[in-house]
């Protein structure tokens, strides 16, 4: 998956992954992954995902982080957002009332220059990344957050061996290895239909599980 794969995604329009609404799983668990307003919360591979105003509406400070400059484009136009634009390299930072998206990698993030945040989204970031990416993503997560951090992800599950990715597989197991140092919860799990793509080379079902991630405390 590099860059230039996202980049084709978006220039083509094959963004299946991308939600017409704010995330249902996302409304389902707010409640216990944050309780009250005011929350630092970081967005990571964010898309043009509704989840961003939804997230400010509710009164938090919001920070996206995203790839391609294609999407953060449409995102402020559908919102009918109007951010200031400026070159603060690595990324083109566009910045309006309570958000923030950072359009360039990920792995640029550094929490000297960006801050550091007390909760965390992730919905289709860590299973759009192959899996010798993925722990130097999560490292890269963890290195964001604060002690006593909570990180919502939302993770996709399926037989690995009759499809690539992305989205990929990452099960339960692995989820819990890759954060071997912070409590994991399942909130939710729900067997649900696959995609047609999915369908055709006989994926039967796809496991969507929806974890509460805690940093631990400050040593
Ligand atoms: C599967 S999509 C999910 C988007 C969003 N989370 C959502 O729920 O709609 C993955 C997104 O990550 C972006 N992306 C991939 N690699 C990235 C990276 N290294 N840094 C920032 N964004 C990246 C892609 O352009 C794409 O928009």
């Amino acid at each position: 998956m590099d860059r230039e794969f996202w980049l084709k995604r978006w220039r083509e329009k094959q963004i299946g992954f991308h939600q017409n609404g704010v995330h249902a799983d996302l409304q389902r668990h707010a409640g216990q992954w944050i309780r009250s307003p005011g929350h630092q919360i970081l967005v990571p591979l964010c898309g043009k995902s509704h989840d961003l105003s939804w997230l400010v509406r509710r009164g938090h400070h919001v920070v996206g982080v995203e790839l391609s400059e294609l999407a953060v484009e449409a995102f402020h136009e559908e919102h009918k957002i109007e951010a200031s634009v400026t070159e603060e390299a690595p990324y083109t930072v566009w910045r309006s009332v309570s958000l923030t998206v950072l359009q360039g990698d990920f792995f640029d993030l550094d929490p000297a220059t960006h801050g550091i945040f007390d909760r965390a989204w992730d919905r289709a970031s860590l299973v759009a990344l192959p899996a010798n990416l993925r722990p130097t993503y999560v490292q890269k997560l963890k290195h964001m957050l604060s002690p006593n951090a909570k990180i919502l992800l939302n993770a996709f599950a399926y037989d690995q061996s009759k499809i690539e990715g992305p989205p990929f597989s990452v099960p339960e197991d692995e989820v819990r290895a890759l954060f071997n140092d912070c409590r994991v919860t399942i909130l939710n799990e729900v067997e649900e239909a696959p995609s047609p793509r999915m369908a055709e080379v006989g994926v039967p079902t796809i496991l969507t599980t929806t974890y509460l991630i805690e940093m631990p405390p400050p040593s």
